[in-house]
């Protein structure tokens, strides 16, 4: 009998990198994304379902249930995701919005959705992709922190809730190489237009090429931050929380333990806000 993990956002990144470690440590995986076309160079094989799964629309997410009734269905993991950034100041609702929509009632819908498929298994396990950010916060990443604050949040009230029939643990992850700062970027949209002529002009220029420089040399690659998701899948006893990075051990503890004052001193100056 072959175990079975959905994956949400497979497209690349985190998602990508642990289809073929889930693989190759025996479990069947249904590969989900947005764009069917971006998992068409998977190698096909008996562990592997494709399906189209975009976690914000409702119908897809039936389908995809619908599409896993007859597996041995024992880990889902929430991963898709993106960052929305912009100071607060300049953030449309509706950016703020769609944040949310992706980032947390995407993936509680998709919980839920999968919850009476996982229950059937025993041992069964959900690994819901937070952030370093879900414990802190950084300047002009405002949407995205409070969207990975939320995840925190309702994984924490999940693990209450059902903790006993499914584990829940939380993917805690610092800086990974992936396409996540492009989206990023791509997110901005005229973001740097509106902030023309405002005191957030060159400090968002300086964000995101600072963002850009600690992606390139702080950040662990995807395949790193995969082998640990994978031993969280496969543990006896999963772990509550998966900090992911040495970034994400060190400055969650850094904000522990020093005074508010001085970790808002050391973010503004971090990220050059005046
Ligand atoms: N990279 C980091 O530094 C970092 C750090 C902490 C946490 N994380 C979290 O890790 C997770 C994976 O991100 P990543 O770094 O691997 O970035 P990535 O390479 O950009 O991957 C994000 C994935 O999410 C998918 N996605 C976005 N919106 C979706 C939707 N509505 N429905 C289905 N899929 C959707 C993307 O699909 P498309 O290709 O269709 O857009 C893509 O497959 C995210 O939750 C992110 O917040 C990342």
């Amino acid at each position: 009998m072959r175990n079975w993990v959905i994956i949400t956002g497979c497209s690349s990144g985190i998602g990508r990198a642990l289809v073929p470690l889930c693989r190759e440590a025996g479990w069947g995986v249904v590969v989900t994304a947005r764009r069917l076309e971006s998992l068409a160079d998977l190698p096909q094989g008996e562990d592997l379902r494709v399906i189209l799964l975009d976690v914000t629309d409702s119908a897809s997410i039936a389908g995809a249930v619908a599409a896993c009734t007859d597996l041995h269905l024992k880990a889902l993991v929430n991963n898709a995701g993106y960052g929305q950034v912009g100071p607060l100041e300049l953030l449309r609702p509706e950016e703020l919005r769609a944040q949310f929509e992706t980032n947390v009632i995407g993936l509680q819908a998709v919980t839920n959705a999968f919850l009476p498929l996982l229950r059937r298994e025993p041992g069964a396990r959900i690994l819901q992709v937070a952030s370093m950010l879900g414990r802190l916060s950084i300047p002009l990443a405002g949407p995205y922190n409070a969207s990975k604050h939320a995840v925190v949040a309702l994984a924490e009230t999940l693990r209450l809730e059902v903790g006993r029939e499914v584990a829940v643990v939380l993917v805690e992850p610092g800086a990974i190489r992936t396409a996540f700062r492009e989206t990023l970027v791509k997110a901005c949209g005229d973001l740097p237009a509106r902030a023309r002529g405002t005191r957030y002009e060159t400090v968002i220029t300086s964000y995101l090429a600072l963002r850009q420089h600690q992606a390139e040399r702080h950040a662990l690659d995807a395949g790193a931050c995969a082998r640990k998701m994978l031993r969280a899948l496969n543990a006896a006893h999963p772990p509550r929380r998966l900090v992911v990075g040495r970034d994400a051990f060190w400055v969650g503890k850094l904000k522990l333990l020093i005074p508010a004052a001085w970790w808002e001193r050391l973010m503004r100056r971090v990220y050059r806000v005046a």
